[in-house]
Protein backbone atom coordinates (compact mmCIF):
# COMPACT_ATOMS: atom_id res chain seq x y z
CA UNK A 1 0.00 0.00 0.00
CA UNK A 2 1.27 3.33 -0.58
CA UNK A 3 1.53 5.75 1.99
CA UNK A 4 1.13 8.63 0.15
CA UNK A 5 -1.61 10.52 -1.93
CA UNK A 6 -2.37 13.55 -3.69
CA UNK A 7 -5.90 14.56 -4.15
CA UNK A 8 -7.88 16.67 -6.06
CA UNK A 9 -11.34 18.61 -4.97
CA UNK A 10 -13.54 15.39 -5.84
CA UNK A 11 -10.82 12.75 -4.01
CA UNK A 12 -10.92 15.33 -0.90
CA UNK A 13 -14.53 15.25 -0.12
CA UNK A 14 -14.13 11.29 -0.01
CA UNK A 15 -11.15 11.19 2.00
CA UNK A 16 -12.32 13.50 4.97
CA UNK A 17 -15.09 11.16 5.48
CA UNK A 18 -12.75 8.83 6.37
CA UNK A 19 -9.74 10.65 7.33
CA UNK A 20 -8.38 13.51 9.78
CA UNK A 21 -6.07 15.63 8.53
CA UNK A 22 -3.12 16.97 10.90
CA UNK A 23 -0.74 19.26 10.21
CA UNK A 24 3.30 19.00 11.67
CA UNK A 25 5.49 21.57 11.73
CA UNK A 26 8.94 20.43 11.80
CA UNK A 27 10.84 22.03 14.40
CA UNK A 28 13.41 24.62 13.93
CA UNK A 29 17.06 22.65 14.57
CA UNK A 30 15.67 20.38 11.48
CA UNK A 31 13.53 23.24 9.08
CA UNK A 32 15.65 21.95 6.54
CA UNK A 33 15.03 17.71 7.07
CA UNK A 34 11.82 17.57 5.33
CA UNK A 35 12.15 14.05 3.92
CA UNK A 36 13.14 13.04 7.25
CA UNK A 37 10.61 13.94 9.23
CA UNK A 38 8.20 12.80 6.70
CA UNK A 39 9.48 9.33 6.66
CA UNK A 40 9.84 9.10 10.55
CA UNK A 41 6.53 10.72 10.97
CA UNK A 42 5.02 7.47 8.47
CA UNK A 43 7.47 4.64 10.34
CA UNK A 44 6.04 5.56 13.66
CA UNK A 45 2.81 5.66 12.55
CA UNK A 46 2.88 2.36 9.73
CA UNK A 47 0.16 0.37 11.52
CA UNK A 48 -2.67 3.46 11.68
CA UNK A 49 -3.23 4.10 8.15
CA UNK A 50 -1.43 7.26 7.49
CA UNK A 51 -0.75 8.78 4.49
CA UNK A 52 1.69 11.90 3.85
CA UNK A 53 -0.23 14.45 1.61
CA UNK A 54 2.11 15.30 -1.51
CA UNK A 55 -0.18 18.51 -2.03
CA UNK A 56 -1.34 19.21 1.37
CA UNK A 57 -2.99 22.38 2.13
CA UNK A 58 -1.13 25.89 3.72
CA UNK A 59 1.92 25.64 1.76
CA UNK A 60 3.07 29.12 2.05
CA UNK A 61 3.48 27.77 6.12
CA UNK A 62 7.04 27.27 6.36
CA UNK A 63 8.27 23.17 7.35
CA UNK A 64 4.57 22.41 7.36
CA UNK A 65 3.73 19.04 6.17
CA UNK A 66 0.15 17.46 6.03
CA UNK A 67 -1.16 13.73 6.63
CA UNK A 68 -4.55 11.65 6.29
CA UNK A 69 -5.24 9.81 9.72
CA UNK A 70 -7.66 6.92 9.70
CA UNK A 71 -10.30 8.52 11.88
CA UNK A 72 -10.60 5.42 13.53
CA UNK A 73 -7.12 5.56 14.55
CA UNK A 74 -6.91 9.02 15.46
CA UNK A 75 -6.79 8.81 19.30
CA UNK A 76 -3.79 6.20 19.11
CA UNK A 77 -2.01 8.68 16.27
CA UNK A 78 -2.30 11.47 18.82
CA UNK A 79 -1.29 9.35 21.58
CA UNK A 80 2.60 9.06 19.71
CA UNK A 81 2.96 12.76 18.61
CA UNK A 82 5.15 13.28 22.08
CA UNK A 83 7.37 10.66 20.44
CA UNK A 84 7.79 12.44 17.07
CA UNK A 85 11.68 13.74 16.61
CA UNK A 86 11.56 15.93 13.70
CA UNK A 87 8.09 17.96 13.81
CA UNK A 88 6.98 19.24 17.51
CA UNK A 89 3.57 21.09 16.82
CA UNK A 90 0.89 19.32 15.42
CA UNK A 91 -2.11 21.40 14.23
CA UNK A 92 -6.08 19.88 12.83
CA UNK A 93 -8.20 20.97 10.04
CA UNK A 94 -11.68 21.52 10.78
CA UNK A 95 -14.25 20.88 7.56
CA UNK A 96 -17.12 20.95 10.10
CA UNK A 97 -17.32 24.64 9.87
CA UNK A 98 -19.35 27.33 8.35
CA UNK A 99 -16.87 30.12 8.52
CA UNK A 100 -12.94 29.06 8.67
CA UNK A 101 -11.01 30.48 11.42
CA UNK A 102 -7.27 30.25 12.17
CA UNK A 103 -7.20 29.39 16.00
CA UNK A 104 -3.46 28.89 16.15
CA UNK A 105 -0.73 31.34 16.36
CA UNK A 106 0.26 29.88 12.49
CA UNK A 107 0.71 33.01 10.09
CA UNK A 108 -0.62 31.97 6.70
CA UNK A 109 -1.48 34.49 3.65
CA UNK A 110 -3.96 32.20 1.85
CA UNK A 111 -7.71 31.82 2.96
CA UNK A 112 -8.66 28.69 4.97
CA UNK A 113 -9.50 27.05 1.63
CA UNK A 114 -8.29 23.66 0.36
CA UNK A 115 -9.34 22.13 -3.08
CA UNK A 116 -12.65 23.70 -2.36
CA UNK A 117 -13.04 23.08 0.93
CA UNK A 118 -13.18 25.64 3.84
CA UNK A 119 -11.69 24.47 6.91
CA UNK A 120 -10.53 25.95 10.16
CA UNK A 121 -7.06 25.28 11.51
CA UNK A 122 -7.27 23.92 15.51
CA UNK A 123 -4.06 23.44 17.72
CA UNK A 124 -3.60 19.82 18.48
CA UNK A 125 -0.52 19.20 20.17
CA UNK A 126 2.59 21.16 21.24
CA UNK A 127 5.74 19.11 22.31
CA UNK A 128 6.83 20.05 25.95
CA UNK A 129 9.94 22.22 25.76
CA UNK A 130 10.88 20.84 29.26
CA UNK A 131 10.73 17.53 28.12
CA UNK A 132 13.08 17.88 25.53
CA UNK A 133 15.14 19.62 28.15
CA UNK A 134 15.04 16.34 30.02
CA UNK A 135 16.17 14.08 27.71
CA UNK A 136 18.97 15.67 26.24
CA UNK A 137 22.25 14.38 27.05
CA UNK A 138 23.21 17.38 28.39
CA UNK A 139 20.69 17.11 31.24
CA UNK A 140 20.11 13.33 31.97
CA UNK A 141 21.55 11.23 34.21
CA UNK A 142 23.75 8.66 33.43
CA UNK A 143 26.38 6.27 35.01
CA UNK A 144 29.92 5.09 34.34
CA UNK A 145 32.47 3.16 35.83
CA UNK A 146 35.08 5.85 37.47
CA UNK A 147 39.12 5.41 37.37
CA UNK A 148 38.70 4.10 41.00
CA UNK A 149 36.37 1.06 39.61
CA UNK A 150 33.31 2.66 41.56
CA UNK A 151 29.99 3.26 39.74
CA UNK A 152 29.33 6.83 39.41
CA UNK A 153 26.22 9.01 38.38
CA UNK A 154 26.99 11.74 36.26
CA UNK A 155 24.48 14.22 34.44
CA UNK A 156 25.34 15.31 31.06
CA UNK A 157 27.59 12.37 30.18
CA UNK A 158 29.09 13.33 26.50
CA UNK A 159 31.61 11.22 25.73
CA UNK A 160 35.40 11.07 26.39
CA UNK A 161 36.00 13.42 24.23
CA UNK A 162 38.35 11.15 21.69
CA UNK A 163 37.92 10.79 18.24
CA UNK A 164 35.70 7.26 18.44
CA UNK A 165 34.24 8.72 22.01
CA UNK A 166 31.87 11.44 20.99
CA UNK A 167 28.92 10.53 22.54
CA UNK A 168 25.45 12.57 22.31
CA UNK A 169 22.87 12.10 20.21
CA UNK A 170 20.17 14.72 20.26
CA UNK A 171 17.17 14.35 21.24
CA UNK A 172 15.31 14.71 17.88
CA UNK A 173 17.91 12.54 16.12
CA UNK A 174 17.43 9.59 18.75
CA UNK A 175 13.62 9.75 18.34
CA UNK A 176 13.70 9.74 14.92
CA UNK A 177 15.90 7.25 14.81
CA UNK A 178 14.29 4.93 16.53
CA UNK A 179 10.71 5.45 14.85
CA UNK A 180 12.05 5.02 11.65
CA UNK A 181 12.45 1.26 12.97
CA UNK A 182 9.07 0.86 13.67
CA UNK A 183 8.79 0.89 16.85
CA UNK A 184 5.42 0.05 17.63
CA UNK A 185 6.19 -3.29 15.02
CA UNK A 186 8.82 -4.67 17.26
CA UNK A 187 9.33 -7.17 20.32
CA UNK A 188 13.83 -7.14 19.83
CA UNK A 189 15.92 -5.06 19.20
CA UNK A 190 19.84 -4.06 19.57
CA UNK A 191 22.32 -1.15 19.36
CA UNK A 192 25.61 -2.48 18.59
CA UNK A 193 27.42 1.12 19.45
CA UNK A 194 25.51 2.21 22.16
CA UNK A 195 28.08 5.18 23.84
CA UNK A 196 25.55 7.48 25.84
CA UNK A 197 22.70 5.53 25.39
CA UNK A 198 20.98 8.37 23.07
CA UNK A 199 18.83 5.41 21.55
CA UNK A 200 18.64 2.98 24.57
CA UNK A 201 17.05 6.13 26.49
CA UNK A 202 14.75 6.69 23.25
CA UNK A 203 13.56 3.42 23.34
CA UNK A 204 12.53 2.93 26.50
CA UNK A 205 10.76 6.09 26.29
CA UNK A 206 8.57 5.51 23.13
CA UNK A 207 7.85 1.92 23.55
CA UNK A 208 9.02 0.43 27.10
CA UNK A 209 7.39 -3.07 26.11
CA UNK A 210 10.94 -3.65 23.68
CA UNK A 211 13.13 -5.47 24.79
CA UNK A 212 16.77 -3.91 24.17
CA UNK A 213 20.14 -5.42 24.06
CA UNK A 214 22.90 -2.74 23.77
CA UNK A 215 26.67 -3.35 22.97
CA UNK A 216 29.93 -1.08 23.39
CA UNK A 217 33.52 -1.52 23.55
CA UNK A 218 33.94 0.71 26.12
CA UNK A 219 33.56 -1.26 29.70
CA UNK A 220 32.90 2.00 31.59
CA UNK A 221 29.33 2.42 29.95
CA UNK A 222 27.75 -0.61 31.30
CA UNK A 223 26.14 0.87 34.56
CA UNK A 224 24.46 3.81 32.16
CA UNK A 225 23.18 1.16 29.76
CA UNK A 226 21.97 -1.11 32.39
CA UNK A 227 20.30 1.47 33.73
CA UNK A 228 18.76 3.03 30.79
CA UNK A 229 17.36 -0.53 30.61
CA UNK A 230 19.18 -2.27 28.27
CA UNK A 231 20.66 -5.99 28.39
CA UNK A 232 24.28 -4.77 28.52
CA UNK A 233 27.18 -6.85 26.60
CA UNK A 234 30.31 -4.85 27.00
CA UNK A 235 32.89 -6.14 23.49
CA UNK A 236 33.52 -5.27 19.92
CA UNK A 237 30.77 -5.40 17.62
CA UNK A 238 32.04 -7.04 15.14
CA UNK A 239 33.00 -10.69 17.30
CA UNK A 240 30.40 -10.35 20.01
CA UNK A 241 28.54 -13.78 19.55
CA UNK A 242 25.06 -13.64 19.61
CA UNK A 243 22.84 -16.43 20.10
CA UNK A 244 18.96 -14.20 19.83
CA UNK A 245 17.30 -12.77 17.13
CA UNK A 246 16.35 -9.48 16.69
CA UNK A 247 13.63 -7.38 14.73
CA UNK A 248 16.06 -4.29 14.30
CA UNK A 249 19.38 -3.30 14.44
CA UNK A 250 19.53 0.65 15.37
CA UNK A 251 22.57 2.50 15.95
CA UNK A 252 24.41 5.80 15.53
CA UNK A 253 27.91 4.42 14.32
CA UNK A 254 31.21 5.98 15.32
CA UNK A 255 31.71 9.16 12.69
CA UNK A 256 35.65 8.41 12.63
CA UNK A 257 36.26 7.06 8.78
CA UNK A 258 38.89 4.56 10.98
CA UNK A 259 36.01 3.00 12.27
CA UNK A 260 34.22 2.34 8.91
CA UNK A 261 35.80 -1.39 8.70
CA UNK A 262 35.04 -1.94 12.05
CA UNK A 263 31.54 -0.95 11.36
CA UNK A 264 31.20 -3.43 8.45
CA UNK A 265 32.55 -5.44 10.27
CA UNK A 266 29.88 -5.57 12.95
CA UNK A 267 27.39 -5.61 10.87
CA UNK A 268 28.75 -8.62 8.98
CA UNK A 269 28.56 -10.44 12.53
CA UNK A 270 24.81 -9.19 13.87
CA UNK A 271 22.95 -9.55 10.45
CA UNK A 272 21.94 -13.34 10.02
CA UNK A 273 20.59 -12.66 13.97
CA UNK A 274 18.34 -9.93 12.27
CA UNK A 275 14.76 -11.81 11.33
CA UNK A 276 13.59 -11.92 8.06
CA UNK A 277 11.16 -9.01 8.39
CA UNK A 278 13.97 -7.31 10.44
CA UNK A 279 15.26 -3.39 9.98
CA UNK A 280 18.11 -1.51 10.12
CA UNK A 281 18.31 2.02 10.86
CA UNK A 282 21.96 4.04 10.67
CA UNK A 283 23.38 7.36 11.42
CA UNK A 284 26.91 7.46 9.97
CA UNK A 285 29.26 10.28 8.84
CA UNK A 286 28.66 11.21 5.28
CA UNK A 287 32.04 9.96 4.18
CA UNK A 288 30.98 6.78 5.60
CA UNK A 289 27.88 5.88 3.94
CA UNK A 290 29.40 5.05 0.33
CA UNK A 291 31.27 2.31 1.96
CA UNK A 292 28.15 1.12 3.81
CA UNK A 293 25.82 1.09 1.16
CA UNK A 294 28.29 -0.77 -0.86
CA UNK A 295 28.48 -3.10 1.89
CA UNK A 296 24.80 -3.88 2.52
CA UNK A 297 23.97 -3.83 -0.73
CA UNK A 298 26.72 -5.91 -2.47
CA UNK A 299 27.85 -8.26 0.18
CA UNK A 300 24.68 -8.47 2.54
CA UNK A 301 22.37 -8.68 -0.11
CA UNK A 302 20.01 -5.80 1.65
CA UNK A 303 17.12 -3.49 0.82
CA UNK A 304 17.67 -0.04 1.05
CA UNK A 305 14.43 1.84 1.80
CA UNK A 306 16.02 5.74 2.41
CA UNK A 307 19.35 7.40 2.52
CA UNK A 308 19.21 10.85 3.36
CA UNK A 309 21.96 13.67 4.24
CA UNK A 310 21.48 15.58 7.09
CA UNK A 311 23.79 18.54 8.44
CA UNK A 312 23.45 18.65 12.43
CA UNK A 313 25.28 21.14 13.49
CA UNK A 314 27.96 21.69 11.11
CA UNK A 315 28.75 17.87 10.98
CA UNK A 316 27.46 16.01 7.60
CA UNK A 317 25.90 12.49 8.39
CA UNK A 318 23.62 10.16 6.51
CA UNK A 319 20.48 8.66 7.27
CA UNK A 320 19.94 5.42 6.15
CA UNK A 321 16.73 2.76 6.70
CA UNK A 322 17.66 -0.85 5.29
CA UNK A 323 15.60 -3.97 5.23
CA UNK A 324 15.55 -7.76 5.22
CA UNK A 325 12.41 -7.66 4.02
CA UNK A 326 11.96 -7.32 0.07
CA UNK A 327 8.29 -6.53 -0.17
CA UNK A 328 8.46 -4.23 2.82
CA UNK A 329 10.87 -2.37 0.42
CA UNK A 330 8.89 -2.91 -2.51
CA UNK A 331 5.76 -1.76 -0.79
CA UNK A 332 7.51 1.91 0.30
CA UNK A 333 9.44 2.22 -2.98
CA UNK A 334 6.72 4.23 -4.43
CA UNK A 335 6.23 6.36 -1.40
CA UNK A 336 10.45 6.81 -0.56
CA UNK A 337 10.23 8.52 -4.20
CA UNK A 338 7.47 10.81 -3.75
CA UNK A 339 9.02 12.06 -0.58
CA UNK A 340 12.62 12.30 -1.59
CA UNK A 341 10.94 14.27 -4.54
CA UNK A 342 9.75 17.02 -1.74
CA UNK A 343 11.34 20.28 -0.32
C1 LIG B 1 28.95 7.68 18.13
S1 LIG B 1 29.06 6.80 19.63
C2 LIG B 1 27.39 6.39 19.91
C3 LIG B 1 26.63 7.49 20.53
C4 LIG B 1 25.28 7.10 21.05
N1 LIG B 1 24.36 6.89 19.94
C5 LIG B 1 24.74 8.15 22.01
O1 LIG B 1 23.67 8.69 21.80
O2 LIG B 1 25.37 8.44 23.02
C6 LIG B 1 29.83 5.37 19.14
C7 LIG B 1 30.19 4.36 20.22
O3 LIG B 1 30.75 3.23 19.57
C8 LIG B 1 31.68 2.61 20.46
N2 LIG B 1 32.53 1.71 19.66
C9 LIG B 1 33.57 2.01 18.86
N3 LIG B 1 34.05 0.89 18.25
C10 LIG B 1 33.29 -0.14 18.69
C11 LIG B 1 33.26 -1.54 18.42
N4 LIG B 1 34.13 -2.09 17.58
N5 LIG B 1 32.31 -2.28 19.02
C12 LIG B 1 31.41 -1.74 19.87
N6 LIG B 1 31.40 -0.41 20.18
C13 LIG B 1 32.31 0.37 19.59
C14 LIG B 1 32.39 3.75 21.11
O4 LIG B 1 32.93 3.35 22.36
C15 LIG B 1 31.25 4.78 21.25
O5 LIG B 1 30.69 4.71 22.53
Amino acid sequence: MDRFIEVDGVSLKNYVLDYNVICCKLRNSRVKSKQLGIMEFLMSMYDLDVLFIKNGPLGDIKGLVSFFIKKQNWDKAVSRLSYIGYFDEFYELDFDITTPINKTNLKTINPLVWKGLKFSLKNLYIQSQELYETQSPHNRPFKIVSQDGNEKEIIGYRGDGSELGRRALPVEDARCLVNLSMPFQEKKVIEPFAGGGGIVYMYKYINPNIDITSIDIDSTLKPGLEYYGSKHIVGDASEVHLTDSYDAIVTEVPFSQNATEKIVKAMKNIYPNLNDKGIIVLMCGEKQSEQIIKYFANELNSNMIFSKKLNRKGTDVVVQIWTKNFELQKELNQTVEVVSRTF
